[in-house]
Order: C-alpha cells, then sequence, then structure tokens
C-alpha cells in the first residue's frame, strides 16, 4: 500500500521526462553548439527545444533528416565558426555563411566530405586558407572572398579536380600564386591580395585576365 504512490510518481516521472530525455539529433547539437560561439547576436532560431525538428530552422534544409544545406547570409552573425561544429555535418552540400561579422580563423573542415559549395565570403575571418579544403574532392564553388585571410594559396588546391568558381579576392595573401590547372576552372579570382611573382603559365589559369589577380 505504501509503494504504490511511489511507483505513480515514478511512471509519472518517466512519461513526462521521455520526450526530454529523447537523444538530441547529431546534426541538431552540431547547429546548436555552431550557434552558440557564432550567432552571439541571436540572429538564428536554433533551441533546444525544437531540436527534433530542426530540419525547419532558419537556413536549414534537410534530405532524409539530415541537413544537407545551411544558408545563414547576411544576417550580421558575430562571434566565431568554432572547429567542431558544423563540420559535422557530414551530408552538408551547400554551406553559405556569407556577409556576417564572423571572426577568427575558418576551422578544419575536412570532415565535410560531401560538400560542393562554400560561401565564407564577405566575413572578418583571419589566418589562412583552410588546408584541408584540398581534401574535399567534391567541392565546385569555394569563395572566400573579403576576408582577413593571410598566408599564401595552397597549391594543393589543385587537386579538386571539379573546382569551378573560386574567388579569394580582397585578402591578405601573401607569396605567389598557385600553379592552380584543372580544366573545370571557369571563374578565378585572386585580386587584392598581397601575392607577389609571375602569374604561373598554366593553361587552366592563362584563361583568366590581369582583373582576376590585381
Ligand atoms: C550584407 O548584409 C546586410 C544586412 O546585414 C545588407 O544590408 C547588405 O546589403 C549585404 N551586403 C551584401 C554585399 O550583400
Ligand atoms: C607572408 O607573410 C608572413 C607574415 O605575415 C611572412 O611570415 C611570410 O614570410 C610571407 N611569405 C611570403 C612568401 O612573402
Ligand atoms: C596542366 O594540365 C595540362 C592538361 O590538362 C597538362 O598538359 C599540363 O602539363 C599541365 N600543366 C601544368 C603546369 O601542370
Ligand atoms: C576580364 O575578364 C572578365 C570576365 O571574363 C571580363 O568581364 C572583363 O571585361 C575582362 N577585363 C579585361 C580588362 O579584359
Ligand atoms: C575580381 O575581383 C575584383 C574585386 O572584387 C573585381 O573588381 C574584378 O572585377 C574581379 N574580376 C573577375 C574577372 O572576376
Amino acid at each position: 500500500m505504501k509503494l504504490k504512490p511511489l511507483l505513480l510518481i515514478l511512471l509519472f516521472l518517466a512519461l513526462t521526462s521521455s520526450s526530454s530525455s529523447a537523444p538530441l539529433p547529431n546534426d541538431a547539437a552540431a547547429l546548436l553548439h555552431f550557434k552558440s560561439k557564432a550567432d552571439l547576436r541571436n540572429q538564428l532560431n536554433f533551441s533546444p527545444k525544437s531540436s527534433s525538428a530542426f530540419c525547419k530552422w532558419k537556413g536549414v534544409e534537410c534530405s532524409d533528416s539530415r541537413a544537407i544545406r545551411l544558408i545563414g547570409e547576411d544576417l550580421q552573425l558575430g562571434g566565431i565558426f568554432a572547429p567542431n561544429t558544423l563540420s559535422q555535418l557530414a551530408e552538408l552540400r551547400l554551406l553559405s555563411l556569407q556577409n556576417n561579422s564572423l571572426t577568427g580563423p575558418i576551422p578544419d573542415l575536412s570532415d565535410l566530405v560531401n560538400v560542393k559549395a562554400l560561401f565564407l565570403n564577405r566575413n572578418y575571418f583571419s589566418g589562412a586558407v583552410p588546408p584541408s579544403l584540398s581534401a574535399l574532392h567534391r567541392l565546385k564553388t569555394v569563395d572566400l572572398s573579403y576576408n582577413m585571410l593571410a598566408g599564401s594559396i595552397p597549391a594543393s588546391l589543385n587537386g579538386l579536380d571539379r573546382l569551378y568558381y573560386l574567388r579569394l579576392d580582397f585578402n591578405r595573401l601573401n607569396g605567389s600564386v598557385a600553379p592552380l590547372n584543372q580544366s573545370s576552372l571557369q571563374i578565378f579570382n585572386v585580386s587584392h591580395n598581397d601575392l607577389t611573382g609571375a602569374i604561373p603559365v598554366t593553361p587552366a589559369l592563362s584563361r583568366f585576365n590581369s582583373s582576376s589577380f590585381c
């Protein structure tokens, strides 16, 4: 007789807590982690309370309940793009964070193995062009223009044989232009940097005139 109320309480607790103890989808956890570091002005509506419906969050598009696109443009996102956040979205095809106020380095993105298009232009990213980009073999479009990136253009980008669009203009890159030579390259711009030396003579780069380089 004494146990019955206790059992009822336990049953009640088990039933009411079941929704909040459902495991957080990994993609939702990655998006929330990103927001916690990148969105200090609280412009994104990502919330732990709606994490089971993360596919309806602003800018998130899913396929088979996995995030395949994240478009967070023109939002005045202010903060950093922390490592091990969006890079955990293994099914992501398109990531655009263009025209925000993100600072600090671009993190290692080598886990974004499916990404085809990356727009991180018009922010305040500093540090290097991440060498990890060279591991993303599906990349077609990379726009890192209008940032504060320094150091050299990784020659390893030459391994991206589907690269169609590469914009690195308006940064602080130095050293020489990497001898890129993928026949896929159609849009290329490294102007307004601190690059020195002769433009490498490759069939791919010879398609572009001086406005791509200075
Ligand atoms: C960048 O975003 C702001 C809003 O945050 C907008 O007013 C501005 O026109 C955008 N600039 C570009 C170049 O898209
Ligand atoms: C590029 O700039 C960095 C420091 O900003 C410097 O250490 C490096 O030597 C420069 N590289 C070239 C090739 O000029
Ligand atoms: C560039 O690629 C072409 C073939 O697409 C090749 O003939 C040429 O040797 C390459 N040049 C360099 C500098 O790698
Ligand atoms: C250089 O190429 C761009 C894009 O193909 C073109 O719009 C521009 O008019 C060209 N500029 C010069 C100086 O030839
Ligand atoms: C390269 O970028 C600069 C600066 O954004 C721009 O003025 C120029 O027209 C661009 N050239 C090409 C060929 O895209």
